[in-house]
């Protein structure tokens, strides 16, 4: 660390620890002396269009709970968790949030905030309990009285099809490097889009596909924890295929139907100004950012690797790229952080990567792998969330601008963003967690200045609405507007989702 860095980590120490006791309004007081923040300014006048979407954005398996109720089968999570050893803590999502059962009174708090979108995942398992056949009219019938709740309360129902709750008897056929399963996940697509379509209009296959090949099959982190990155090209190959796939499957069950997507994204920047850099940060970006997106929009890889595609690897036939074919009507990813790429090609490859709970690089040790050969960091030259990211607000609005412009002005959604702090309540039950609304004010601040230089961009949904399961880190990341006591059960809005609900009310920052 040089004298500038160590002077600016200093001070952003020091923003934080006022931020912790005192309220976001303190931080304006730094926001020139912390690397990355935005300006008072800036927030105060950051216009949003009419009738922007705000929303939050939930997940099956993180909320649920009803682990084994009303017919739902064993899921890879439900085997990850009751394993010993895997979770933070030793817990589990058997219980979670208890939304199965509370749902009603969570769509209830999200109206009180004043949201108009609510992303949410369906978990396939309760809908075909080993992966295939017919659904369980238990699981459709309780997705739909969710779905028609929604409906109520004036939210539009956003779908995820498989946030990574795969069928653990489609994992003991072979997991995602199976290329069957881009056929069943395409039943399952179609089943979904005839019994919820006729209120259902907004669909996405997978969230964050990249990680789920990665973490499940090369880093071994998440389920199943394999460590083989054959068969992390092949699950990759898989769920591009399963995209396209469930894109025909849901448009012709419904013809109200749009599809996109929720990938995982993170600009990257190189390391060094260098040509090796440059062309590392650009593999990271097509491997990472747009590998799933180019495939459906294009019908091919885009140029992730050093030198061609390991096609052969992939199990990439003859023909795959009119399968693999199948735009997007509008795209959605998410953001939470940005990444620093430096080119690899003479080092060794030593695998995998030091990853936080959100599938976040925190640092390579070596070559990511023998083929994309580039490192990925995550800097800290921006002070840290609680959960160990970088706060780098600059990074949406680059993302963001840069979609837009590589894929000509697509429709935007932000399907995910959001920072982890742990404040619980106060001696007054309150739950004063200045600093998330800090981090929102400035990240939005940027999504509007994307938006005003010429960005599409119609919804931001917000990770997440309440505190839940966060993976392998258990509950000891707490990324919710809503605070959960899970002993009791009993929901708190934050002062984070008070203001919040002050945002989509209004449609400005400065509430
Ligand atoms: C994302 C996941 C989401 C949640 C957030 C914090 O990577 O999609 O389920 O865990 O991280």
């Amino acid at each position: 660390m040089n004298r500038r860095q160590f002077a600016v980590r200093s001070l952003a120490a020091a923003a934080g620890a006022v931020l912790h006791r005192n309220s976001y309004a303190d931080a304006s007081r730094f926001a020139d002396q912390v690397s990355g923040a935005v300006r008072e300014s800036s927030v105060r006048d950051a216009p949003f269009p009419e009738h922007f979407l705000w929303g939050t954005a939930t997940a099956s398996y993180q909320n649920e709970g009803a682990w084994n109720e009303d017919g739902k089968g064993e899921s890879i999570w439900d085997r990850f968790t009751h394993t010993p050893g895997k979770v933070r803590g030793g817990v589990t999502g058997d219980v979670a949030c208890d939304q199965y059962h509370l749902y009603k009174q969570d769509i209830a708090l999200a109206k009180s905030l004043n949201q108009k979108s609510q992303r949410f995942s369906i978990s396939w398992p309760r809908i075909q309990p080993v992966g295939t056949g017919a659904p369980n009219m238990k699981g459709i019938d309780f997705y739909s009285r969710f779905v028609d709740a929604l409906l109520e309360a004036g939210m539009r129902p956003w779908c995820t099809m498989y946030h990574w709750d795969l069928p653990q008897a489609l994992e003991d056929r072979g997991g995602w490097p199976n290329r069957d399963l881009s056929k069943n996940f395409a039943d399952y697509a179609g089943i979904l889009a005839k019994h919820l379509g006729d209120r259902i209009t907004v669909w996405a296959p997978f969230n964050m596909p990249w990680a789920i090949a990665f973490m499940g099959y090369a880093a071994g982190a998440f389920p199943p924890c394999r460590t083989s990155f054959n068969d992390f090209l092949k699950a990759a190959h898989t769920l591009a295929l399963a995209q396209a796939e469930a894109h025909r499957a849901v448009k012709a069950a419904s013809p109200k139907a749009t599809f996109g997507s929720a990938y995982e994204m993170a600009p990257a920047y190189p390391k060094m100004d260098s040509d090796d850099d440059r062309a590392a940060a650009a593999r990271y970006h097509a491997m990472n950012n747009v590998f799933f997106l180019e495939a459906a929009m294009h019908g091919r890889y885009p140029k992730a690797f050093v030198g061609e595609p390991p096609y052969e690897l992939m199990g990439f036939k003859a023909g795959d790229e009119k399968l693999l074919y199948a735009p997007l009507d509008w795209v959605g990813f998410h953001y939470y952080t940005r990444r620093i790429v430096s080119d690899a090609s003479k080092e060794q490859f030593l695998g995998g990567g030091k990853f936080s709970g959100t599938e976040i690089e925190n640092n390579s040790p070596g070559g990511r792998d023998p083929y994309t050969r580039f490192r990925a960091a995550m800097p800290t030259e921006g002070p840290l969330t609680e959960a160990g990211l970088e706060i780098w607000p600059r990074g949406m609005y680059d993302l963001v601008t840069q979609i837009s412009k590589e894929y000509n002005h697509p429709v935007i959604e932000i399907t995910e963003s959001g920072c982890g702090y742990l404040d619980g309540p106060d001696e007054n039950g309150r739950i004063p967690d200045g600093r998330r609304i800090q981090w929102y004010r400035e990240v939005l601040a940027e999504l509007a200045r994307a938006i005003s230089d010429g960005a599409r961009v119609r919804a931001f949904h917000a990770w997440t609405l309440l505190d839940n399961f966060q993976w392998a880190e258990g509950y000891t990341e707490r990324y919710g507007f809503i605070y959960t006591d899970f002993r009791s059960q009993k929901r708190t809005i934050k002062d984070s989702g008070h203001w919040y609900g002050r945002v989509a009310a209004s449609n400005r920052l400065d509430v």
